[in-house]
């Protein structure tokens, strides 16, 4: 009868349709219609509230008609989803993949014989919806100039933004209402080395939002591949929201062959904060592992030849020279700044250190030839990834690694130049490979070449994928520093642990820093796409330490570092410091040893996006918990709840708190450390600092 009325309709002429579907609960809706100019419109909304109002959907594109209005509906198909799939690692052991989906076909009148689906996914926590395009006579090869995805939340919702940016995500998060918005104070945040501020009103996504009567909504993307990033122009008087895409060198947005799609767009929108914490949607709604064989696939904690570089005791370059031209140096006749971090000697003092201390890995930074040139150039070849320093003895040190059991981690810095890198890989992986190197960190801090192109475009969104692709034919695992911010991809390329892609712990040592609320925001926006190397386990948190003239610290407490441990989730994790830091707070340290970096289960207790974080993981395949909690610069006592504990069972608790006195500026390193008998009776009540927080330990008796 429906689909009677349907045809009639179609017949007709009429572009009149609406169509709902509702998520698994029931206690989300999504509408589809069709307005009467035949533009296609979504709405979203909650047994309470209307989350997205009527929206547009639409694709601009070059040279041919756009794909935006005068559009009628050739078929629908809708379906229900339950299944149920096992990271290769990850915060859970199962993830439950629950949506009911609907797939709309649409032709536009005034255009012959040309088609584009529209799929929706509808989930507990929220929406998914793409374009497809799939394989067809009159739409083969097409260009992308905009793409007009409205998110109408009609409200002057507070949100946590940070700057629109074609280049950077290294920005800290600011909280004012959607009118408040003005991004132009990225221009003032020089810290970071390349940046394409858009204007006033774009932000970046993922986004996140409070609504004033306490709903918690995400604006952002999944699974973004061969297409540009998504950011967001804020319409500041009406607060539509409407996607605007990274651009390339010439203007355009995307190149696309048929059949395409482009990336989920999503929205999630809870009453509860934790539900944004807790949802696998963008998980979800990537495609599963690509890679067959991931039995080499291993989360793990490793230390750097890295912090000793940012808090300037140490150096990357070699010789304290400038404009080097790689391919005429001769690095043995340089004369050495007596500064180098990476050493042979010094590799061998972090194995031994991390050997004894059973950290899994090491990162060595400055390793190869090129840092004499590496800042701010604009330059195609300043690395090739493969000629060690005079004072790195590459063999060596990887027998020595070998021997103690340390697994090594290279560094490839391409200062932005994707080309040269993409010409060299092959070589550099197969080094990696000679030397047993089984992960890599990539960096690109630089202006981009292929010049034009910026970090978050689709060029660049390729070449990462790229790596990670060649990465894993070597069976090699990925960290990606400055790559546009992940969107759930490492569910196909499980070889992805972690990106920076966001202001990581580094900029505590060199510049204002990130305020004490950043990592109490971090987890409802950028780890909503994946891992974040964050870099936690700072002890020493005053930079005066190493130098007097310094002001520069980290905006937390000792305690708080280790609580980021569990609140930051990563299956990499770095334990940042210097080791005779560690050795100067071995107790300290006894966390950063026990923690885990893979987990079975995941509980978010409280929290509060700018505010607080709890969670408690269970380490995977024990019966261990680890439960870390912090808050912004405010004191405040966590209440943690612990009935997630095997009944019947007895446990101890090691508490590592702020001291009573602590504080993150005028007392950060001021801990204490004690146990207690705990089971699943009990509610721990446990003062964070301002600016501090908590890690607990849970081990059954
Ligand atoms: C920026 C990265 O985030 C940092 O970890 C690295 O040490 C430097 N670039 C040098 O590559
Ligand atoms: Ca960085």
């Amino acid at each position: 009868m429906k689909k009677l009325l349907l045809s009639i309709l179609l017949a007709a002429g009429i572009n009149c349709f609406a169509q709902t579907i509702k998520s698994p609960d029931g206690k989300l809706t999504l509408t589809f219609s069709i307005n009467p100019e035949g533009v296609p419109i979504y709405t979203l909304y909650s047994r309470e509230k209307t989350i997205i109002k009527n929206s547009e959907l639409g694709i601009q594109l070059a040279d041919q008609p756009s794909f935006v209005k005068n559009f009628s509906v050739v078929k629908t198909d809708s379906s229900l989803v339950d299944e149920s799939w096992n990271p290769v690692w990850g915060e859970v052991k199962t993830i439950r993949n629950h949506y009911r989906e609907l797939a709309v076909t649409l032709q536009q009148s005034d255009v012959k014989n040309r088609f584009i689906i529209l799929r929706f996914r509808i989930f507990n926590e929220g929406l998914g919806f793409r374009y497809e395009f799939p394989m067809q006579n009159n739409l083969n090869y097409f260009t992308i100039t905009d793409e007009l995805t409205q998110f109408n939340v009609a409200e002057d919702n507070t949100a946590f933004w940070i700057p629109g940016d074609y280049d950077s995500n290294e920005y800290f998060y600011t909280k004012t209402r959607l009118s408040g918005i003005d991004a132009t104070i990225g221009k003032t945040i020089t810290e970071i080395s390349v940046r394409s501020i858009i204007g006033k009103n774009y932000v970046q996504t993922p986004l996140t939002m409070k609504s004033d009567d306490g709903y918690y909504i995400n604006i952002f993307e999944a699974a973004l591949n061969n297409y540009p990033a998504m950011q967001i122009r804020v319409d500041q008087t009406n607060f539509v929201l409407k996607s605007h895409l990274v651009p390339d060198a010439v203007g355009n947005k995307a190149y696309m062959q048929t059949p395409c799609s482009t990336p989920w767009r999503t929205v999630l929108a809870s009453k509860n904060a934790v539900d944004l914490l807790d949802s696998k949607m963008i998980l979800n709604l990537n495609e599963p592992s690509k890679i067959k064989d991931v039995s080499w696939i291993k989360p793990m904690k490793f230390m750097g030849i890295w912090w000793e570089m940012h808090v300037g005791k140490s150096s990357w370059n070699y010789a304290d020279l400038n404009n080097v031209n790689l391919s005429l140096t001769d690095w043995n006749s340089l004369k050495p700044n007596g500064k180098h971090g990476a050493t042979t000697e010094k590799a061998k003092r972090y194995i031994d250190f991390a050997a004894k201390n059973g950290i899994e890995g090491l990162l060595i930074e400055g390793w190869d030839v090129g840092w004499e040139d590496w800042f701010g150039k604009w330059k195609e070849d300043v690395f090739d990834f493969v000629t060690p320093y005079p004072d790195f003895n590459l063999a060596e040190v990887s027998k020595y690694a070998s021997e103690k059991n340390v697994k090594l981690i290279m560094h490839h810095e391409t200062s932005g130049s994707a080309t040269n890198y993409e010409r060299r890989m092959d070589e550099a992986y197969a080094l990696m490979k000679k030397f047993g190197y089984p992960a890599v960190k990539t960096g690109y801090v630089g202006k981009i070449i292929p010049r034009g192109e910026y970090h978050d475009g689709q060029w660049m969104v390729n070449h990462y994928i790229r790596v990670a692709q060649k990465l894993a034919e070597n069976k090699l695992m990925l960290d990606a520093h400055e790559p546009a911010r992940p969107t759930g991809m490492s569910r196909t390329y499980p070889n992805w642990l972690a990106s920076e892609a966001a202001r990581g712990n580094e900029f505590n040592a060199w510049s204002r820093g990130n305020p004490p609320e950043h990592e109490t925001i971090l987890p409802f926006t950028r780890l909503l796409g994946g891992p974040m190397d964050y870099t936690p386990g700072i002890f020493q948190i005053k930079m005066n330490y190493y130098d007097p003239q310094k002001k520069e610290q980290v905006h937390t407490t000792l305690a708080k570092q280790l609580a980021l441990y569990v609140t930051m989730y990563s299956p990499l994790q770095m334990a940042a410091d210097l080791p005779e830091n560690y050795e100067r707070f071995p107790d300290a340290f006894q966390f950063i040893k026990d923690v885990a970096v893979d987990w079975d289960d995941t509980k978010y207790l409280e929290a509060e996006p700018g505010d607080y974080i709890t969670a408690a993981r269970k380490a995977k395949g024990t019966n261990d918990w680890f439960i870390g909690a912090i808050t912004d610069e405010n004191s405040r006592t966590a209440k943690i709840n612990l009935s997630f504990l095997d009944k019947n069972k007895k446990y101890t608790a090691t508490i590592y708190a702020d001291a009573d006195n602590a504080h993150w500026e005028k007392n950060p390193m001021a801990y204490k450390i004690y146990t207690k008998p705990v089971t699943s009776e009990d509610i721990l009540k446990i003062k964070l600092a301002e600016g501090g927080g908590c890690a607990v330990s849970i081990k059954p008796l």
